[in-house]
């Protein structure tokens, strides 16, 4: 099978990791990808949000499956172009990732659906925002409706900067307060079957401790030792199914990768947003544990015969992942500089420790940060404390100018809290 990835970060590079290594994957090409990519991948250069040029390249690339990684492109309507030129894709259309690209979009889905969420407002005007944030009190949530790359929610006592910040939004999502653990679990359809992962947790703050501020996500690990053994089954008859089949009766079936992000209160589950992609850093853990082989799970997606799937195979081991972000990340990210380190990772920490690149690129010999995360060190062990380990040994070796990481990923979990 000939396989073309759409993408460029540390998610497009573990499932690259995990396409290398499917003996029915014969080819394999990521576009633009980056400097780490290049080494499971031959990268081609696109631009991953033009439709017409990522179907261009899968037709001449003779590709039996195109994986759109990111959601821009996929809010863009690239997965619609590529099937609109007979190739069969993972990821959903234009119009199912909406689930993504629209909060309000989404709500209204899970109104319809019987999804529990959090209760919450659309607001347009200034008199709408006022109301809603009274309604709900602190700690108030504001969301941008659209897309904004993590940094579209606002989570604050302050209830000015909550309205500075709706009244910056042109149409904003304020909704209550839910407390409690998150967990992101992904599942995997056609529009019709739902095939579950395995649950992980994501750290979203900057600093140790969850402090500092939001951020697309510093590290990562599964399983959740902590976690009710039967979430998963619930989150797939109260969250998944119920979602997938509502998208299919309004004429818009999601197929690809649906990314339920979950509070768990102490009312219940209860979804905090969906993605419409596998997401980052949690897919470095979730795939660094599956055992089915990938191509096959993904064409069957997209050709919409995941019923003829068997159950997904898991490793028994812990994974936990890391990430180096560069100076000033979230806020400014410094690029061009250059990572040291990475061939001792390679030739000293064995075959279960591993970088992937998020925002790299190569500068002749030297590989240098092009991007705010930048490298997710990943690591599987027996237990959660020896893939920590496994991965902070890894951490250390790596030499990344003003580069900062947090150093409490599944610390709590690994012992046990
Ligand atoms: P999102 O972009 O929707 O993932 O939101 C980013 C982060 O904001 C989430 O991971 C949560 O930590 C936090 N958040 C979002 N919605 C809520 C909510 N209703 N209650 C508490 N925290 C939230
Ligand atoms: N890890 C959060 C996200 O991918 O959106």
């Amino acid at each position: 099978m000939k396989v073309l990835v759409i993408g460029g970060g540390a998610r497009e590079h573990a499932l690259c990791r995990s396409l290398s290594l499917d003996p029915d994957v014969n080819a394999l090409y990521c576009a633009p990808g980056n400097a780490g990519i290049a080494e499971v991948a031959e990268l081609r250069p696109v631009d991953a949000l033009d439709g017409a040029a990522v179907a261009r390249l899968a037709t001449e690339l003779e590709a039996d499956l195109v994986v759109v990684g990111p959601e821009a492109p996929l809010v863009a309507g690239v997965s619609d172009a590529v099937r609109a030129a007979g190739i069969p894709v993972f990821g959903p259309s234009a119009e199912a990732a909406q689930l993504e690209g629209s909060k309000a979009f989404a709500k209204d889905v899970m109104a319809a659906a019987d999804v529990p969420t959090a209760r919450s407002y659309v607001c347009t005007t200034p008199e709408e925002v006022d109301t809603a944030l009274d309604a709900f009190g602190a700690p108030y949530v504001v969301k941008d409706d659209g897309l904004a790359a993590g940094k579209g929610v606002v989570v604050t006592e302050d209830r000015a900067a909550a309205r500075a910040h709706a009244l910056g939004c042109d149409r904003v999502v304020i909704e209550e307060y839910l407390d409690g653990p998150e967990v992101s679990l992904f599942a995997i359809t056609d529009g019709v079957t739902v095939l579950p992962l395995q649950p992980a947790q994501d750290f979203k703050r900057a600093l140790d401790g969850d402090e500092g501020p939001n951020t697309g996500g510093m590290g990562a690990y599964s399983p959740l030792p902590w976690a009710d053994p039967k979430l998963v089954d619930e989150v797939m008859e109260t969250v998944l199914q119920p979602t997938v089949d509502e998208l299919r009766h309004r004429g818009t079936p999601f197929s690809g990768l649906l990314y339920a992000g979950l509070a768990i209160t102490s009312r219940g589950v209860r979804v905090i947003e969906f993605n419409a992609r596998f997401g980052d850093p949690e897919t470095q853990v979730v795939l660094a544990r599956l055992r089915t082989p990938l191509a096959g799970v993904l064409l069957h997606a997209a050709n919409g015969t995941l019923d003829t799937e068997p159950p997904l195979r898991w490793s028994a081991d812990a994974a936990v992942t890391v990430v180096i972000a560069s100076h000033n990340y979230p806020e400014t990210p410094r690029t061009g500089d250059p990572i040291e380190g990475l061939a001792e990772v390679a030739a000293e920490d064995g075959p279960d420790t591993y970088v992937l690149h998020a925002g790299t690129r190569r500068e002749g010999e030297a590989v240098v940060s092009a991007g705010g995360r930048v490298l997710s060190v990943t690591a599987t062990g027996s237990d959660l404390a020896q893939a920590r380990e496994k991965a902070y040994k890894a951490v250390a070796r790596i030499r990344l100018d003003g580069s900062q990481h947090r150093t409490d990923i599944a610390a709590k979990a690994a012992e046990g809290r």
